[in-house]
């Protein structure tokens, strides 16, 4: 909890926009207090950031189950020889049995109900008649919407036996986003959870994709704030109790460039190197923050 006291001259946690010593230190409110009805409101005005309330989590909780339910039932046919477009409709499937809808259908054109994006494929691989093949590394990213509120999450899959190369670039992604993890919490910023992704990732030799980002989500797919996983720490908006957003950070083994294939989807990354990426979304708590889609983050990925 030490770092959720801000500097007297930083902006007050409140949302006021006034530095901390003008505001809620002036008024003799703890820190503690500071996060009330105001905040939702300057949260809300300044950022568009819509601060979540009890029930609003419980709903996206429901929701991040079946994500996290959806990721564990496919697990079994992430192997070589399956077709990607069988994997979209047990996705699709499970998904609707549980009495959700799959957020990608449809949304602004994505003709499937999953993304999977292998090997350099950074993220929004479309489904079709791919094949998984014996070393490739498969991103499955779900988004179940379950009584309008959504919940995102993905893991990356080694289809087969995986290479040395496959080995390190999903290692790195997977520890990129605990490194995220590990700094959210309230009174850290934005930038604190770029920082500590980029400066994991980098000094493992691997490199950051600038173009996509974690986001807000609720009722919406992608909601404020925008989550990058590069930055400077100490930078950006202020993380309160009440955020719910992914991390979901795309770590290349070689360089960060990209470009979009002429389906206007597939993002891949320009030399050609391996891309992975594992995605959460979280609850920021009171003292730290709580996974919605929780799946084990420890296992271990190879024997
Ligand atoms: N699930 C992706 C994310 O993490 C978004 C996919 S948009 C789609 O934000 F249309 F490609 F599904
Ligand atoms: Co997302
Ligand atoms: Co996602």
């Amino acid at each position: 909890m030490d770092k959720m006291q801000p500097g007297r001259n930083d902006p007050c946690p409140c949302g006021s926009g006034l530095k901390y010593k003008k505001c809620c230190i002036a008024k003799g409110i703890p820190v503690s207090k500071t996060f009330t009805r105001d905040t939702i409101k300057t949260y809300l005005a300044k950022y568009d950031i819509r601060l979540k309330d009890g029930k609003e989590i419980e709903a996206i909780r429901r929701a991040g189950r079946i994500a996290v339910d959806t990721l564990k039932m496919v697990e079994p046919y992430i192997k070589p020889g399956v077709k990607t477009d069988d994997i979209n409709t047990l996705v699709h499937d499970f998904t609707v049995k549980q009495g959700a809808i799959p957020a990608p259908l449809n949304y602004r054109g994505y003709p499937k109900s999953v993304c999977i994006s292998i090997n350099e494929v950074i993220c929004h691989g479309i489904p079709g008649e791919r094949i998984l093949k014996d070393g490739d590394i498969a991103n499955i990213d779900v988004t179940p919407i379950l009584e309008g509120y959504y919940a995102d999450a993905s893991k990356t899959f080694f289809v087969g036996t995986p290479s040395p190369e496959a080995k390190k670039i999903v290692h790195v992604a997977r520890e990129s986003l605990k490194a995220g993890l590990s700094v959210s919490k309230p009174g850290n910023r934005i930038g604190d959870i770029g920082w500590a992704i980029q400066k994991y990732a980098e000094g493992r030799g691997c490199s950051v994709v600038r173009e996509f980002v974690g986001h807000g989500i609720g009722t919406d797919f992608h909601e404020a704030p925008q989550v990058p996983h590069y930055g400077v720490q100490g930078r950006g908006i202020m993380l309160v109790p009440g955020m719910v957003f992914t991390i979901e950070p795309m770590i290349n083994l070689g360089k960060k460039e990209l470009h979009v294939l002429p389906d206007r989807w597939t993002a891949v990354t320009n030399d050609g190197s391996l891309s992975a990426q594992f995605e959460q979304t979280i609850l920021i708590t009171e003292n730290g923050y709580e996974s919605l889609t929780p799946y084990d983050l420890d296992v271990p990925l190879f024997k």
